[in-house]
């Protein structure tokens, strides 16, 4: 099966978590995009979604589904988002989108997190993906050298700015032995705004192709 299959499988299973009135949290990325394909066939069954980039708002809109501010709706209940790499503890690496933020900000703010992604995705230890850094413009070179200290290799994403107004580091050559370590080191550091680590709080669930992978326990 092509890995275009597998997302658009692993989308049409979460859609099985929308439930009638809900406000659905929406990620960003090409497996998102199958997603709120099929949202938009139960759009008359959801009160709508809050988006995490502008690109997921405009296809959102685009089908004619209410687009709300997460201040006004509060915490929710559903959040579906693809990854760019998934460990066996459902931790992740995500941002290849440069949408890392605003994902972060609604994965915290929803009850369950379902991430929907292909086969390829799934990695014993994080880190052959490059971990996105998202940083204030200024501090760029300073938190450059932060990471290089913690033996990283950022390279700047030029002609890239995120829908925050801030720029991309990919922290490349990484290996993650401790993924929640790690990311809280990085959100320590002036500038960074957010990186691309989802390791406190992962996914709750990971669908891959159709079927939802059981989560391994850490010893
Ligand atoms: C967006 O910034 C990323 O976090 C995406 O969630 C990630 O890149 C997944 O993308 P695809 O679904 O396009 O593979």
């Amino acid at each position: 099966m092509s890995r275009d299959e597998q997302k658009k499988l692993a989308a049409e299973k979460a859609l099985e978590y929308v439930e009638d009135g809900m406000v659905v949290g929406v990620g960003t990325g090409s497996t998102v995009a199958f997603f709120i394909d099929g949202l938009a066939r139960m759009k008359n069954r959801i009160e709508g979604a809050v988006s995490s980039s502008e690109q997921s708002t405009r296809q959102l809109e685009s089908h004619g589904i209410p687009v709300f501010d997460l201040n006004a709706v509060g915490p929710l209940k559903l959040y579906v988002d693809g990854a760019d790499e998934c460990d066996p503890y459902n931790r992740l690496i995500k941002g290849g989108g440069a949408a890392l933020t605003r994902e972060k900000i609604i994965a915290q703010a929803s009850d369950r997190f379902i991430c929907i992604i292909d086969a390829a995705k799934q990695v014993e230890h994080l880190g052959e993906f490059p971990v996105p850094v998202e940083v204030i413009p200024m501090a760029r070179s300073l938190v450059a050298r932060a990471i290089a200290k913690m033996d990283g290799h950022p390279i700047w994403r030029e002609n890239v700015v995120t829908d925050n107004g801030n720029w991309i580091l990919d922290v490349h050559h990484w290996r993650i032995a401790d993924p929640v370590g790690l990311e809280a080191k990085l959100n320590q550091i002036p500038g960074v705004v957010t990186c691309g680590l989802f390791a406190a709080r992962g996914a709750d669930e990971v669908i891959i192709g159709g079927k939802v992978r059981p989560i391994r326990r850490p010893a």
